[in-house]
């Protein structure tokens, strides 16, 4: 039961005023003396001409008794405060968590709809670092959000692999690089191979032009060329995908940009006959300037695509082949103009489906000790930052812990979510400095204090021995209707309201604050109320809404691809 659309009917019923207005007003008062809920009164001061305070009045006496899942309605001021009947509250949250279990705040709203995901999105033989930590775990969390609410998701890694720098890479090769050691080092050898071509290209402008001509053989289909890109390509996605089992990362597809080439002169053409296209100093562009924007550039003077080509292209193909509901790419803040511009480019096209088109951006992550570079060769592999996070976690684990099973498999846990969650637990648009000590507080609002909290519950599930029978617990909601048991009930059922909102705003960071909110409950009902040698109907109440704790963090982690282990 939704107590809180129950109380829109409520007041929408007695107003005669539409239920989506008013349950859009509807709001939680900030401390429970006030009310479960609140109704602003002075939105219906229009419709009704009325004074909120009149209102208010009005609709308080209507409401008195009108059903048993009220206990009282109250006029304060131009409010209406509405105070729910709790044991009625807390039996159909208990029921509903522990019923549905991990499938808890699924939904059917999505009704099968295709979502596309664009994300991680990573660039053949350069390595996986920090940068794009976000991506790559904002992407998964909302790919997991808008399955749980019943969309099919497809996951795309659209792969940097297609620009004159693969022409470098095979001029360098060939030029300095021995197979077996790059096969050795992976991308880490081709990141060096790449910065000696520039460092070496520099002294010799030739090699530029042999490099341009490598890439050209690339795209002509040029045997060697092609194996040796294949090669590079091969080495990249086996050394990324170890990152990826790390994170419990799935792609549905890696196409990435040069997939596109084969569809891309029929796009041209589309663009030539639907005239947006204009010649400008031998490029080809599409002129922005009424829109207050560079012009988008589609091809150089020499005939070459550009990558806006590339991405007009792209969503035109993903419109056809998955006719999208949606089509979310969680790039860095640092493209908005470029999706900016070729957002503009296809809605000049007439292609109105642009309008479900969003570049879901967010900012920089650096580390405590001063921004990254990736120029020089300079940067912050993500495997080393994870890697780091695992061993601090295990010397913590060894301390509290000592004689903890699996250590390892519960240090990877704790040192991966610790990791994953600072692009997951603020807006997405902030900028990040990375610590490791607050990402491994076992009591900041951190991963490793839910996955505590949730290892917590579990162990006093199985010290009661019902965590096998969590569902077939027996509870009574009238004995959870103290303070700290209450305000839990609240903030587990506000999880699903949660994950809509995420879905809705494309922001996780709103299930990860509630995730936290519902520890942060939990730890106070825990300090505060008994829970074992209580009366049997008590003791098994709380150990319902222990079980319904347990159940609700552990969905919140997995949406945002964290693990919780059952012990730590
Ligand atoms: N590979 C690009 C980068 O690392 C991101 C690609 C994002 N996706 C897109 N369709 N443009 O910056």
């Amino acid at each position: 039961m939704d107590f809180k659309l129950m109380v829109a009917q409520a007041i929408a019923k007695a107003s005669e005023i539409d239920i989506e207005t008013v349950e859009s007003a509807l709001t939680t008062p900030p401390n429970a003396d006030m009310g479960d809920f609140a109704f602003p009164c002075f939105v219906l001061a229009k419709q009704l001409k009325k004074s909120p305070i009149v209102i208010a009045k009005e609709l308080a006496e209507k409401m008195q008794g009108v059903n048993s899942y009220i206990d009282s309605v109250n006029p304060e001021g131009g409010y209406l405060n509405v105070f729910i009947n709790k044991a009625e509250y807390a039996n159909s949250v208990l029921k509903e968590v522990l019923s549905a279990g991990n499938d808890y705040g699924k939904s059917g709203e999505g009704n099968g709809k295709n979502i596309c995901l664009d994300y991680s999105s990573i660039n053949i033989a350069k390595p996986f670092h920090i940068g794009h930590l976000s991506t790559t775990v904002i992407g998964n969390a909302l790919s997991r959000i808008y399955t749980h609410l019943g969309y099919k998701t497809i996951s795309i890694n659209h792969l940097g692999d297609w620009g004159t720098q693969f022409g470098k890479l095979i001029v360098a090769y060939k030029l300095w690089g021995v197979r077996e050691e790059v096969e050795k080092g992976s991308v880490l050898a081709l990141m060096d191979l790449y910065v000696r071509f520039h460092d070496e290209a520099e002294k010799n402008p030739k090699l530029d032009d042999e490099a341009r001509a490598w890439f050209r053989r690339i795209e002509d289909g040029n045997d060697e060329a092609v194996a040796l890109f294949d090669w590079f390509k091969k080495l990249t996605l086996e050394s990324v995908q170890k990152i990826y089992d790390l994170l419990g990362v799935e792609f549905d597809s890696y196409a990435g940009e040069s997939f596109y080439t084969p569809y891309m002169p029929a796009v041209i053409k589309e663009m030539q006959d639907k005239g947006v296209l204009k010649v400008d100093d031998g490029a080809t562009i599409v002129d922005l300037s009424e829109y207050n924007m560079p012009p988008c550039l589609i091809l150089k003077s020499d005939g070459a695509t550009l990558y806006a080509t590339r991405d007009i292209t792209t969503a035109i193909y993903r419109k056809n082949t998955y006719d999208f509901h949606k089509l979310l790419y969680v790039v860095a803040y640092q493209q908005s103009l470029h999706f900016k511009q070729f957002f503009k480019v296809l809605e000049l096209m007439g292609y109105d489906w642009v309008k479900d088109c969003e570049h879901v951006s967010y900012g920089m992550v650096s580390l405590e000790d001063g921004a990254m570079s990736t120029r020089k060769g300079k940067v912050v592999l993500l495997d080393d930052v994870l890697t780091a996070a695992i061993e601090k976690s295990r010397v913590i684990i060894e301390e509290k812990n000592p004689d903890l099973e699996d250590k390892d498999e519960i240090a990877k846990q704790v040192g991966v979510g610790a990791v994953v969650w600072l692009p997951l637990y603020n807006n997405r648009i902030k900028d990040i400095v990375f610590s490791y000590d607050k990402a491994l507080n076992f009591d900041g609002e951190t991963a490793p204090y839910a996955q505590y909290t949730h290892a917590r519950c579990c162990s006093v599930l199985k010290k009661a021995e019902v965590f096998e029978k969590m569902s077939e617990l027996d509870f009574n909601g009238k004995l959870l209707n103290d303070l700290e048991s209450i305000e839990l009930v609240k903030s587990i059922d506000a999880l699903k309201d949660s994950i809509r909102s995420a879905a809705e705003k494309n922001e996780p960071y709103i299930i990860a604050r509630r995730v936290i909110d519902i520890c942060g409950k939990f730890n106070r009902f825990y300090y505060e109320r008994r829970i074992m040698g209580e009366e049997t109907s008590i003791q098994n109440s709380r150990l319902a809404l222990c079980a319904a704790t347990k159940t609700a963090i552990k969905i919140g982690l997995y949406l945002l691809g964290v693990n919780a282990p059952e012990r730590m």
